[in-house]
């Protein structure tokens, strides 16, 4: 049984009103908002039963609205990094918003800061938003919705389902960027984490991908088998093997909590906050490496790369991708 909750959170510099909805299933309280489609908090118990929230972020929808890290946010229309802030479909090349240099990341202005349309469901809520063709420089009026769903307490199973329409063909990579600590506190080296993909997309020193597909065995890229994260720098795109294993899978050794990732997305892009400026978050400092983003994706920059699986939608036909994340323990 799950409860669903929703209560007036902020009001917008633009003086219009957020919201703030309580998914809860007497186990896991997850905490989401219509701006931004922003998870704001996880509260998840560790191996003795004691709840703590695992994500990063802030207490008022003001900071949500100043950050630069894309906390918890939903991002698109394109996640990730676009080279040149350009790319070329059927013939036509679109020039985009760049907001890194001369690259585009995680769709520019992009969805994480608009004020999602958003209605309660029986166990979770629909955000829904419209994006104007054009906007960021993505051809085509488009559609956007996000399902968030969290299951009874015998899964603690979040979903997330993503589906989007546009009248031209366009580009969609739809993702969340949920900054986790399993610890709740500090920061998360000592994280020990599996990931279901044995090969990587190496980058440049502008973290595109050079478009090589490189096997992680024998490197320091090999999560096939649980890794601990001793070095934070990890900051790559990672091949999924696809099969029935989670694509991600997380476990925090002192307290015992886990993730589990699974998505139908063809890549995840692990991140460990190496570019966390310190900053006060809601429950204290956050600093380097203060949280991980597994963020189900298509490879970035794939509409740049013929050989990347495609990320292109025509006109009318509808994307629809999933993430599902589990929250449990290990003793
Ligand atoms: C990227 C990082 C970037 C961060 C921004 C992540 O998805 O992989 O390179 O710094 O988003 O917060």
């Amino acid at each position: 049984m799950v409860t669903v909750k929703s209560r007036h959170w902020g009001t917008l510099k633009d003086g219009r009103p957020a919201r703030l909805f309580e998914l809860s299933n007497g186990v896991v309280t997850v905490r989401i908002s219509d701006f931004g489609g922003i998870i704001t908090s996880v509260l998840a118990p560790d191996r003795n039963g004691v709840p703590d929230d695992i994500i990063l972020g802030y207490d008022t929808v003001a900071r949500y609205e100043d950050d630069d890290a894309y906390m918890g946010a939903m991002v698109g229309r394109y996640a990730n990094r676009i080279k040149g802030g350009s790319f070329t479909l059927g013939g036509t090349t679109y020039r985009l918003t760049k907001n890194e240099g001369e690259n585009q990341l995680h769709g520019g202005t992009g969805f994480h800061k608009q004020l999602w349309a958003a209605e309660a469901l029986a166990d979770g809520v629909v955000l829904r938003l419209h994006s104007p063709d054009g906007a960021d420089g993505f051809p085509g009026n488009a559609d956007v919705t996000a399902v968030v769903r969290l299951s009874g307490p015998e899964t603690n199973r979040l979903s997330a389902l993503f589906t989007a329409v546009s009248d031209k063909d366009t580009v969609f990579n739809l993702t969340n960027h949920a900054y986790f600590n399993l610890r709740c506190l500090g920061d998360i080296l000592g994280h020990k984490v599996r990931l279901n993909a044995d090969r990587y997309t190496p980058v440049d020193n502008s973290l595109i991908p050079t478009g090589e597909i490189r096997a992680v065995a024998g490197t320091e890229f090999d999560f096939t088998n649980t890794r601990i994260i001793e070095n934070g720098f990890y900051d790559h795109n990672f091949v999924l093997s696809g099969g029935d294993n989670p694509a991600a899978y997380v476990v925090e050794p002192e307290t015992g909590r886990t993730l589990s990732v699974y998505t139908t997305m063809p890549g995840i892009q692990f991140y460990c906050g190496g570019s966390l400026t310190p900053r006060k978050g809601k429950h204290g400092d956050i600093g380097r490496y203060g949280g991980f983003c597994l963020e189900p994706q298509f490879f970035p920059n794939s509409p740049n790369v013929p050989h990347f699986p495609s990320c292109a939608v025509l006109a009318g036909e509808l994307y629809r991708q999933e993430i599902v994340y589990i929250f449990g323990t290990e003793l």
